[in-house]
């Protein structure tokens, strides 16, 4: 077990490590306890070394002093012997200076002291305390190694151990006690010198016990509960990495996660022994456990890591780089400038390598000189500063198709360099130093989004850093059909595929939305879904409806009140559509010259609506992107003066603009950019009274993705309001009202294995929900019946429909299931049972409603 510095600096932190270890004894457990300096104390023993002056350093050595002293009252300890012998060789090392040893060999028998004094402070803590504890000198059992082209400072300053099974040494500790205490971060080398072992010191150090002790686990225990899909410092959604293998574990560490050393996984490979990454204030907390066991799971990345300072070095040379030995010169410029390359991306005419600076001292007068050679075989160019941005996992390749918005997001910023590992575990993108903060969460947020990051894989992906420490929930109340399962249980039972609807969920999201935006009107787009329950509801909360088709405005006209506004937005639509609504007392909206300039009595003395492209479609999915010229929907700008034209000959008065860019957008300012580009152009058009910004809002799929925050999108739409205040605001959501009030619940059919994979067959399929094959929606799939028990199985969910296609969802971690278990499909209350259809004749789902 480690302790960091801060772990190990105070009485109540001390107690912990008391319990901590106590609880481990208990399990049957010997063990050796590894920790680091007190907090602090590293650093002001290396200004103790960095002091000229006798005086001075003598001085240093006694605040050293005065800090263990005052931690040990605090214990109520008398100085044990130990601690007294240990502050003595210090004050005495201080006085002495580095003239007799060597500065490089003084300073890190200096700098030893950190952990000599602490480990002896916690012997004398934890026996006192009853637990009978070792002290263990870690100079007695780690040896450095010597290593090729090393120098005197990284021999003494940076060590590394070769630390192999070594029975002898267990033997040693077993005849001894069962509990121990040793230091971190030093060791010994073959002249018997004390040396140390560079950064992330202590853990190393724990690595190595534990290879030498073939250990049954190394747990470092620290101050964050373990490595994390995405540094949550940046990323507060980013979701705990509850297993990892020591290649992925290895990594995360090597491209960004500071939790863990890079260096502390490799001792621990050979001898299999695992590694636990803990929190100390929150030991329930399972924590990161990296282990050999590469269990079969559908691939998936793992976490996304940036690393800045990066500096890339381009050569170019005309059709050198075939030559045999060119490389070879060109590397040993590199390595005769000590620097190491990272990333290595070449051409016919060009090869850039990246140079990270936690591997390098990158100073200006290194790559000058670096240059300067290089500048006689090559010309050279030096771009910087730049960062890497990471994604790590296994099998990385097999999961381009799914990269495709991530992709889309680096299409925005300048990449200077793509590599992909040969190990096939990571991808890394170099792009310009400035861009890589604001870019993280965006990519995090897709890889989630798109499925990359398989989050639904609870034995994989804990829970996210905010619901762990608590910043702040995502303020998603559980899904109302967790406590209405029994009910579901029944209805699925009695009959299936079902959908069921909740009403109370519908209102809620339509309270919400006229609480939280500051529009005039809110139509219910009843495309999403059109049940007469839900239309009436929408109808009682103030909501008006817009349709698109005829049949669309007679459902309407057949369920909800008379005076409930409607508004009518076809597309591509038949002449007679527009004359039926228009007859019917609707307001209707347009979206291409075409009907103005066709049907030339249609729309005389009538009030109108045009929709217009404002040149860009957003949304979930690029079929549901509906903007610019590959889209179908609106009248483009440059027409619209035409429009104008036409409609005022025709006496036909243009009272609303709208646009709606695309559906399934979760980016709370896309509405306030369509509201203030709207506002600019209803200025040319002194009949407009309302500005409508369409539907579009999204809702999370995937665990893990962030609602919309819709705080933030009413205090935007707010801002424009405030410059507009001559149009009334309207919008036309469908999904944001229903999605969540519906579930689709199916019986499994049959299960099937083959060659590697589990299908689990439902009653449901394609026919009832298309979303999944149409626009490879991710909708969350549990079995109901067996809601709590463990998700052991990993299935794929399909239905009985003849298509290959017909794949509710890929890869589902779920309960091992059996015949007739009720599996739920949640978040179908939108774009269901409404694109449906008679496909196999299998006759649709029935619907149910809780009200
Ligand atoms: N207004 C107009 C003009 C629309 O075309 C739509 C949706 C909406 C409003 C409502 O959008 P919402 O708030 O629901 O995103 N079947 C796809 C969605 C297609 C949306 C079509 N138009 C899906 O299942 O994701």
């Amino acid at each position: 077990m480690k302790f960091g510095g801060t772990s190990v600096a105070t009485l109540p932190r001390w107690q912990n490590i008391l319990e901590l270890v106590a609880s481990r004894r208990a399990e049957g457990a010997r063990v050796l306890v590894v920790v680091s300096a007190l907090s602090g104390i590293t650093d002001a023993l290396k200004q103790l070394c960095a002091e000229g002056e006798k005086g001075k350093r003598n001085e240093a050595a006694k605040a050293i002093a005065t800090r263990h002293d005052e931690l040990l009252s605090h214990m109520q300890l008398a100085m044990p012997d130990t601690l007294a012998a240990r502050l003595k060789d210090l004050a005495a090392l201080a006085d002495e200076g580095s003239s007799r040893l060597g500065e490089l060999a003084w300073a890190a028998k200096v700098q030893a002291h950190g952990e000599l004094l602490s480990s002896a402070l916690g012997a004398a803590f934890l026996t006192h305390s009853g637990l009978a504890t070792e002290w263990v000198d870690a100079r007695d059992c780690l040896a450095a190694i010597a290593l090729p082209n090393q120098n005197e400072r990284t021999k003494l300053l940076s060590a590394m151990v070769d630390a192999k099974p070594d029975p002898a040494l267990s033997a040693r500790l077993a005849a001894l006690g069962e509990v121990f205490i040793t230091q971190g971060f030093i060791a010994r080398e073959s002249e018997g010198r004390t040396v140390l072992l560079g950064r992330g010191g202590s853990d190393t150090s724990a690595s190595y016990f534990g290879a030498l002790l073939k250990a049954q686990r190394v747990e470092i225990w620290t101050d964050v509960a373990g490595m994390f899909t995405a540094n949550p410092r940046q990323v507060p959604g980013a979701r705990l990495l509850q297993r990892l293998d020591y290649e992925e574990a290895q990594e995360i560490a090597s491209t960004g996660a500071k939790v863990l050393h890079p260096r502390c996984l490799s001792p621990l490979r050979e001898p299999r022994v695992p590694l636990l990454i803990k929190d100390t204030n929150r030991p329930e907390l399972s924590g990161t456990h990296i282990g050999p066991e590469l269990r079969e799971e559908a691939p998936s990345i793992k976490a996304i890591s940036t690393r800045k300072g990066i500096t890339l070095v381009s050569m170019e040379s005309v059709g050198m780089w075939q030559q045999v030995g060119f490389l070879a010169d060109v590397f040993n410029q590199f390595k005769k400038h000590g620097l190491s390359v990272d990333l290595i991306g070449s051409a016919e005419t060009n090869v850039t390598v990246s140079l990270d600076p936690t591997e390098n001292l990158l100073d200006s007068d290194v790559l000058a000189a670096l240059a300067g050679d290089l500048a006689k075989v090559c010309r050279v160019k030096v771009i910087a500063p730049c960062a890497a941005v990471t994604m790590v996992g296994r099998g990385m390749r097999s999961m381009l198709h799914r990269l495709h918005t991530v992709m889309a997001e680096f299409g925005q910023h300048r990449v200077h360099m793509i590599s992909q590992s040969s190990n096939n575990l990571n991808f890394t993108f170099v792009v310009d130093e400035n861009v890589v903060d604001d870019l993280l969460p965006q990519l995090h947020e897709q890889l989630v989004r798109t499925g990359a990051m398989r989050t639904d894989d609870a034995s994989l992906f804990g829970p996210s850093w905010e619901r762990l420490y608590g910043v702040a929930s995502n303020g998603h109340d559980p899904a109302w059909w967790m406590d209405a399962r029994p009910q579901l249980l029944k209805l699925a039972e009695e009959r299936s595929p079902r959908y069921v609807y909740d009403i109370a969920t519908v209102r809620e999201r339509a309270r919400s939305l006229r609480e939280k935006l500051p529009v005039d009107r809110l139509l219910f787009a009843i495309k999403a879904n059109s049940h007469p329950a839900i239309l009436r509801a929408l109808a009682e909360e103030g909501l008006g409806m817009e349709c698109v088709s005829p049949g669309e405005l007679q459902r309407v006209a057949e369920t909800v009140p008379a005076d409930t506004p409607r508004l009518f937005t076809p597309n591509f639509a038949p002449r007679s559509d527009y004359r039926d609504a228009l007859n019917a007392g609707v307001l209707v909206t347009i979206d291409a010259l075409h009907p103005m300039e066709q049907w030339v009595e249609t729309f005389e003395g009538h009030d109108i609506s045009v929709r217009v492209d404002l040149g860009r479609g957003l949304g979930h999915h690029d079929k549901v992107r509906t903007g610019g010229s590959t889209s179908k929907f609106g009248l483009p700008l440059d027409q619209l003066d035409a429009f104008v034209h036409l409609a005022t000959a025709r006496h036909a008065r243009i009272v609303g603009l709208h646009a709606h860019l695309g559906s399934g957008v979760l980016d709370p300012s896309h509405w306030a950019e369509v509201y203030a580009q709207l506002a600019s152009i209803a200025e040319r058009i002194p009949t407009v009274e309302f500005l409508n910004i369409g539907g579009g809002l999204g809702v999370p799929s995937h665990p893990g993705e962030r609602p919309l925050d819709l705080d933030a999108v009413g205090a935007a739409l707010a801002e424009v309001k405030q410059v507009y205040p001559q149009y009334k605001l309207w919008m036309e959501p469908g999904r944001f009202l229903v999605a969540e009030a519906g579930v689709l619940l199916a019986k499994v059919t049959q299960l099937k294995g083959k060659g590697g994979w589990r299908y689990l067959g439902v009653d449901a399929g394609m026919h009832n929900l298309i979303r999944p094959a149409l626009y490879d929606a991710w909708h969350e799939i549990v079995n109901l019946t067996r809601l709590h028990e463990p998700a052991t199985a990993m299935y794929q969910v399909v239905g009985p429909i003849c298509e290959s296609g017909d794949v509710l969802g890929n890869d589902r971690r779920l309960p091992e299931s059996r015949e007739d278990d009720v599996i739920l499909i949640a978040t179908t209350g939108a774009y269901g049972q409404v694109m449906s259809s008679p496909y196999n004749l299998r006759g649709p789902a029935e619907e149910i409603v809780l009200d």
